[in-house]
This record gives structure tokens, C-alpha cells and sequence, in this order.
């Protein structure tokens, strides 16, 4: 396509944020764009896209459909770092007519990650895309928010998902999730890749910090709940998306390893897997990124089963669906099944994949795809169907009137933007797993605490990975605001004298003197493969640690900032032990609170705590096995849902309607009782049991959940309600090729350890 002309007209907002735009654009004969319907941001949507898509050519249609990273347009064009670079733009955005840019783990703007600069340069390549691209169609901007705005040094970080999870509160979620999305706007990041709907099942996984919970109901609220905060209204920019990730089974590799093939019977896939996706696309989530890994030997990305009949026709899905990271071309590097590029991007894009993640070779795409539809592989109606997609996102989100943001007001958008909500959150994360002779909360006159492990005072492992870039803050990076369980208890005790031991020897003199002893245990940060594990348990030289300090006969406080349920091994016999997961940057606070009875600890355990290594994968809806005694039962260290308090709790028995029919909503209330003698907060979760069951199903299921507040003494009836929906099972043989269903007959509603039977007619 040979652009020669001048340009006409520029769009009313377009031409007055670029002020000084030179006419390098140019028109296609007969086409009038000053007049185009698509401009019109009155006509409706659907007329909008039509209309665009009608004046584009085949190469600007597959250009729409490449993410590229933003390494590709700066320095060397490649992945040197320094400031964008107009010969590396033109290459992407004029000559490959990209539609989206990516900040991958470790794209920041250099030399300065500040809001500010992040601002200024998602402005500058979307001005360049607007006087490059002959319809000026805006590009998105997507990057990891994955727990606050995570590649800005400058951000807030939000404790990690697994931690989010144990606070069973999607209010708070979705609070956050709105921070996140207010700081990811300000800075021209409007496409969000999070939240993670997938299961963690399997502590090996190196990423099974990112999930919220291995219950696919309580995954999917928290889920649909962080969709409504990042994708909260906003009237100062365009809007943001957020992405349903990884669509699915990703979380399942079956030997525990990163992207290893997954076995997903057709049963578990309906029944467990794709709800919490479906609680995505129910809360309005407008894009979902593909699983890189293979189910059953086939490559997701390669899927028609998955991409069409699984997620739209079966789920409804209808906005965008993009690859992860180079999944394309892995189709033809890692999993073997296409020869060449070309037949690699035919074979995802028939499948179902509507934009490729490509993100580093933007002429090899583009020109792979434009080859495939010309021989024929592709049709055009694929590809239509695909650029409708993106194109009604970049028009939904408002991209078109409002493509620039303000470079002046980043910084106020995201420094310290949601500090206090990160606090509470990681309060509310913190799991109380054991207390032996009342050794919490410490005593704020406490005379003398040692503080000692491997966690206690380092910023980089309490934030674990995704924090600046994928694999956590680089060795020299600038680093986010962040204070440590040192700083933290220091702060809460200014009269206590805190005595910070850096090694074993060190910590047993010390704690001679001592009230107690602090020991704070992490995990070194990582992402993906590399955080993988054979060996998920404390290592032994921090089980040494531990039983040394616990030798001195001082109360021992173990608190585990780990981002998975490490098996613990000696340090099971801890007199407390606290978990706190990867609290984000307002961690200590949070720890300290707990530990010196601020705050009563109120999570709990939205993951099986395993007991021994092998124990692997682990849920507590395993089906129930045939062996007599614990051999193929579920037995953890600390079963789903477990979490003490510095109070005490009765829950009365529940009370649901007894019969109710096939569809309805189902009331369960429940009597909660603070029996202790301090205020505290109790998370009561609703399972439902089915005695009997055609096909196998878990002893219990849980369907609903709430938090309750309460003083010493008080109590309260709280209700939950569920769906009697959520209790569909896949019929069928080991083949699962029965309808989803939901069976009538009897169940049990369980709370509190007690039952009240439920008839559905
Ligand atoms: C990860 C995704 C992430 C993407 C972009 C991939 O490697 O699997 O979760 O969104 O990179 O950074
Ligand atoms: C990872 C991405 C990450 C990127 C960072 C890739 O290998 O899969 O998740 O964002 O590297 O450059």
C-alpha cells in the first residue's frame, strides 16, 4: 500500500492533542475520512466498526492483530534499552501497521520508569501510530498489573493474588482492582493483563502465587470482583480492560513444571476449570489471553475446541482473545505442530486466537498472516471477525476520543495510590495457623524482640515476582516503597528494642535476652519456569534455623512469606506460625499488626497447606478414593479454608428452605457468635455436600461465602446466597460426553461443620 497523499482532515480531538501533527498521513483516492461514520463517536459502536473495517485494506487488518513489545521501538530496535527510536517505530507501527504495544515483565521506559515518563511515552508512540497509519486508529497499550501497576517502581504493590484470596473479600478486591486500573490509565496503559482465573492446585507451579485459590467458586468471585474494580467507569481517560488469564488449564501441568502439557478430563475442564472464567465474562471482562501450554497434546492456542466451542459458543465470550508471550511461533519452536510460521499463525487463527502476542518480529506476522489469507488457509471472514473484535474494544474503551493522557497528572496516579487498601488487604490476607500456649499477639512492652530469617528485612522476596519486571525487582533497579516485617515491627514498637539477627549463631545469643523471637521465612522471587520447584518445602537450613531459636526455650513467632504452602517440616512444631504470602509493599505494617494483636487475624486458607512433598497436586475437592485409612484421602498439614483467631467463634447450624426447584437461588442463614474477648472478623464459607451422585463428586462444594465483624459476645444471622446452578455437573462415562446438568434430589447445605438437607425438584 503506497501512502502519498497528504492528509485532509484530523479528527476534532485527535488534531488538537497533536497541535503540531505533520501530514505525513495520507488517504486512499475517494475516501472522505472527515465525514467517516467511525469518527463519529455518536454512532453507535456496531456502525462505527463496520464502517472502519469496510476502508481497510487486508495489511492494515492484519496489523491490528499483532502485539508487539515495546523493546521493538527503542534503543536498538530490539531489546536494548534508551528512549524510543523513530526508525525502530516506523518499522512496527508504519511499516507492520501494529495495532497494540506491550510492556512485557521488564518493559519500562528508559532511563527513568517514572509515571510521568511511562505517560509521556505511551503518548509519543500513539501519536506516532496516529500520523502513521492511514486510518488512525489508536493503538492499546497492555502491560502486567498484576498486583498494583507492577512495572513502576513508583506504584503500590498489592499483596499477589494468593494472598488477595485468603482474604475471601471481593469489596477489597475490587477496590484494588480500581486502584490498579486508575494507575494503569493515568500512565496510557489501558489493557491490563490480569486478573488469573486459574486454579493453584499444584505447589511446584512456579506461578501458583498468582491465582487466588484452588476452589473454582472462590476463584472465580475474587475474579469477577477485581474485572468490576480495573474496569470501573472513568470519565478523565479512555477505559481500561482487564483480561481473563489463562484460559485454561494452565495452572495444571501435569508434572508441576511451567507450560508442561496439562491432562484435563472434559469433566474436570466444565467443572472445575472454566467456571472461574466464566465468572470473568459474566463481571464484563473484555479480553482473555490463551493458555501457553497444550491440554491432551493439543496446544490451547491451537484449539477449536477450546477457542470456539468451549469459550463462545458454549460461554458466550465475545471481546478479543490474544496469545501469551510468542505462542504463536512456539507452535512451531516448542510444540512441534506446524512446520513453518505461517501454517502456525493459520492453524491459532482458525482456531480461535484473534491477536498474536507475538511480541518481537512484527514483519513476520504480518506478512505470515497476509500470505496465509491470500493462499487461501485463512479466510477472509476469519480475519474480519477477528479485527471486528479489536476494533469494537479500541471503540468501547474510548480509545478513538480520548487516545493521549495527561503526562502531569501520572505521578499523583500512582504514587501512593491505594497504600492504605494494600495495608488492609495484607491484614486481611494473614492466616493465623497455629497459636500454642497463647504465644500471639506479643505484648507491645515487650522489653527486647530478635528478629531474624532470610525474609525478615529484604523488600525483593516479601514482593515476589511481577514487581518492576517478571522475575521481581532487578538487582540495581529502582525499587517500590516498601517496608519490611524489620521496618514494620520497629515502627509498631518504637519502645521495644529490636534486635535485627543476620544469622543463626547470631539469633540464638541474642534471643537469650529476648521476650521472643521472630523468624521471618520467604522464597526467593521469580516468575513462571524458573519459580518453578521439585522440592516445595522449607529448606533445611531454615528448619535448622527455626528449631535452633526454638531450643533457647524463647516463644518462637515463625511467619512464612511464601507464595505457596510450603511443606514445613520441623517448623510445624513452631510454637505460632503466621502466613502472610507476598503482602506487597505494606507488608511489615501488616505483620506487625498481627503480631502485636492490632489486628486480629482473619484469613483464611484459600489453598490446601500440604503436609509432605509428593502430596501434589492438592485440592480439597478431590474425589473420594477407595482406600481404607488416610492413603487416598485428603490430608493436609491445614485443610482449605483453615485460619485461627485471637477470638473464638460459634457457628449455629444453617438454616436453608428444604426444598427448592432446578434454578433457583438458594437463602442460606447462619448464626455467628464471638465467644471470645476480642473483637474479630470470622469468614464463614457455605459448602454443599450431595450424599449420592451418578458421577463422582467432591464431599463438598463450596457454593457461597461471608465475612462478619463482631464485637465480644455479639452475634449476628448472615445470609448466602447461591445458585443451585453452580451445582452442574458433566454427565456421562470416563469420556464426559454427557450434558452439564444440574441433578435433581437430595443434598446438604454444611456451614460451621453443620448440615441441613435441601431437596432440589
Ligand atoms: C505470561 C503472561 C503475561 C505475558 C506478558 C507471559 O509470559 O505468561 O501472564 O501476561 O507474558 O508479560
Ligand atoms: C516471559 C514474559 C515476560 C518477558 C519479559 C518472557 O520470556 O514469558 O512473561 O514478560 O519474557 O521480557
Amino acid at each position: 500500500m503506497l501512502r502519498t497523499r497528504p492528509t485532509l482532515a484530523l479528527t476534532a480531538v485527535a488534531a488538537l492533542m497533536l497541535g503540531s501533527a505533520h501530514a505525513s498521513t495520507a488517504q486512499e483516492p475517494g475516501e472522505d475520512r472527515g465525514h467517516a461514520v467511525y469518527l463519529d463517536a455518536a454512532a453507535p459502536v456496531e456502525r462505527r466498526v463496520s464502517d472502519l473495517l469496510r476502508r481497510m485494506t487486508l495489511e492494515e487488518k492484519v496489523g491490528q492483530m499483532a502485539q508487539i513489545r515495546l523493546g521493538k521501538l527503542r534503543g536498538n530496535c530490539d531489546y536494548g534499552p534508551g528512549p524510543l527510536v523513530e526508525s525502530c517505530m516506523k518499522a512496527v507501527l508504519s511499516d507492520a501497521k501494529v495495532g497494540s504495544i506491550l510492556s512485557g515483565g521488564g518493559d519500562n521506559p528508559a532511563p527513568d520508569p517514572s509515571p510521568k515518563a511511562w505517560a509521556e511515552m505511551t503518548n509519543a508512540i500513539q501519536k506516532y501510530a496516529l500520523e502513521h497509519q492511514r486510518l488512525r486508529i489508536p493503538i492499546i497499550y497492555g502491560a502486567d498489573g498484576v498486583h498494583g501497576h507492577s512495572n513502576l517502581p513508583a506504584a503500590v504493590m498489592f499483596p499477589h493474588q494468593i494472598g488477595l484470596g485468603a482474604t475471601w473479600n471481593p469489596e477489597l478486591i475490587q477496590q484494588a482492582g480500581k486502584a490498579t486500573g486508575e494507575a494503569m490509565r493515568a500512565t496510557g496503559v489501558f489493557w491490563n493483563f490480569a486478573p488469573v482465573s486459574d486454579l493453584a492446585r499444584d505447589t511446584r507451579w512456579g506461578r501458583y502465587y498468582e491465582a487466588y485459590s484452588e476452589d473454582p467458586f472462590l476463584a472465580g468471585s475474587l475474579a469477577a470482583a477485581a474485572v468490576k474494580g480495573m474496569q470501573t467507569p472513568a470519565s478523565d481517560t479512555a477505559q481500561l480492560t482487564a483480561t481473563a488469564k489463562h484460559f485454561a488449564g494452565y495452572s495444571q501441568p501435569f508434572n508441576g513444571h511451567d507450560r508442561a502439557n496439562a491432562f484435563i478430563p472434559v469433566r474436570q475442564l466444565q467443572d472445575s476449570v472454566l467456571p472461574p472464567f466464566q465468572a470473568q465474562f459474566d463481571a464484563g471482562v473484555k479480553t482473555v489471553m490463551i493458555n501457553s501450554g497444550a491440554i491432551n497434546g493439543i496446544p490451547v492456542h491451537a484449539s477449536r475446541y477450546m477457542l470456539v466451542e468451549q469459550l463462545r459458543e458454549r460461554m458466550g465470550f465475545q471481546g478479543v482473545a490474544v496469545s501469551d508471550w510468542e505462542d504463536m511461533k512456539k507452535l512451531v519452536t516448542h510444540h512441534k505442530v506446524a512446520a513453518d510460521y505461517p501454517s502456525a499463525i493459520a492453524m491459532s487463527v482458525n482456531a480461535g486466537v484473534d491477536m498474536a502476542m507475538e511480541p518481537s518480529d512484527a514483519q513476520a506476522f504480518t506478512q505470515g498472516l497476509v500470505t496465509v489469507v491470500r493462499d487461501g488457509r485463512v479466510s477472509q471472514r476469519r480475519i474480519d471477525e477477528a479485527v471486528r473484535r479489536i476494533l469494537k474494544l479500541k471503540f468501547e474503551l474510548g480509545l478513538f476520543e480520548k487516545p493521549f493522557v495527561d503526562p502531569a497528572k501520572a505521578e499523583q496516579a500512582v504514587r501512593g495510590n491505594g497504600a492504605d487498601l494494600s495495608r488492609k488487604a495484607a491484614t486481611e490476607s494473614m492466616v493465623l495457623l497455629r497459636n500454642e500456649k497463647s504465644t500471639l499477639p506479643l505484648s507491645s512492652s515487650a522489653k527486647k524482640l530478635v528478629v531474624t530469617g532470610d525474609t525478615a528485612d529484604d523488600a525483593r522476596r516479601q514482593l515476589g515476582g511481577w514487581t518492576v519486571e517478571w522475575q521481581g525487582v532487578p538487582p540495581n533497579g529502582p525499587f517500590p516503597e516498601t517496608t519490611t516485617v524489620l521496618e514494620g515491627l520497629k515502627a509498631a514498637a518504637p519502645q521495644t528494642e529490636i534486635s535485627h539477627a543476620q544469622d543463626q549463631a547470631t539469633a540464638v545469643a541474642e534471643a537469650k535476652t529476648a521476650d521472643a523471637v521472630v523468624v521471618v521465612l520467604g522464597e526467593k522471587e521469580g516468575a513462571e519456569g524458573t519459580a518453578d520447584t521439585e522440592d516445595p518445602s522449607l529448606s533445611p537450613a531454615q528448619q535448622q534455623l527455626v528449631d535452633a531459636v526454638q531450643a533457647t526455650g524463647k516463644p518462637v513467632v515463625v511467619v512464612l512469606l511464601t507464595g505457596r504452602g510450603r511443606v514445613l517440616g520441623s517448623v510445624a512444631d513452631a510454637d505460632a506460625l503466621l502466613s502472610g504470602w507476598l503482602p506487597g509493599t505494606e507488608g511489615g505494617h501488616a505483620v506487625a499488626d498481627v503480631l502485636f494483636g492490632k489486628a486480629n487475624p482473619s484469613g483464611k486458607l484459600p489453598v490446601s497447606w500440604p503436609k509432605t512433598v509428593g502430596d501434589q497436586p492438592m485440592s480439597y475437592d478431590q474425589l473420594p478414593g477407595a482406600n481404607a485409612g488416610v492413603s487416598s484421602q485428603y490430608d493436609p498439614a491445614y485443610p482449605f479454608g483453615f485460619g485461627l483467631s485471637y477470638t473464638s467463634f460459634e457457628i449455629g447450624a444453617p438454616a436453608a428452605p428444604g426444598i427448592v426447584k432446578a434454578r433457583d437461588n438458594v437463602k442460606v442463614s447462619v448464626t455467628v457468635r464471638n465467644t471470645g474477648s476480642r473483637a474479630g472478623t470470622e469468614i464463614v464459607p457455605v459448602y454443599v455436600q450431595q450424599p449420592v451422585s451418578v458421577v463422582q463428586v467432591p464431599e463438598r462444594r463450596l457454593v457461597g461465602f461471608t465475612k462478619v465483624t463482631l464485637n465480644p459476645g455479639e452475634q449476628k444471622s448472615v445470609e448466602v446466597t447461591f445458585d443451585t446452578d453452580q451445582l452442574a455437573l458433566t454427565m456421562g462415562d470416563v469420556d464426559g460426553a454427557g450434558r452439564r446438568e444440574v441433578p435433581k434430589g437430595g443434598y446438604l447445605v454444611e456451614a460451621g461443620g453443620k448440615t441441613t438437607p435441601l431437596t432440589l425438584r
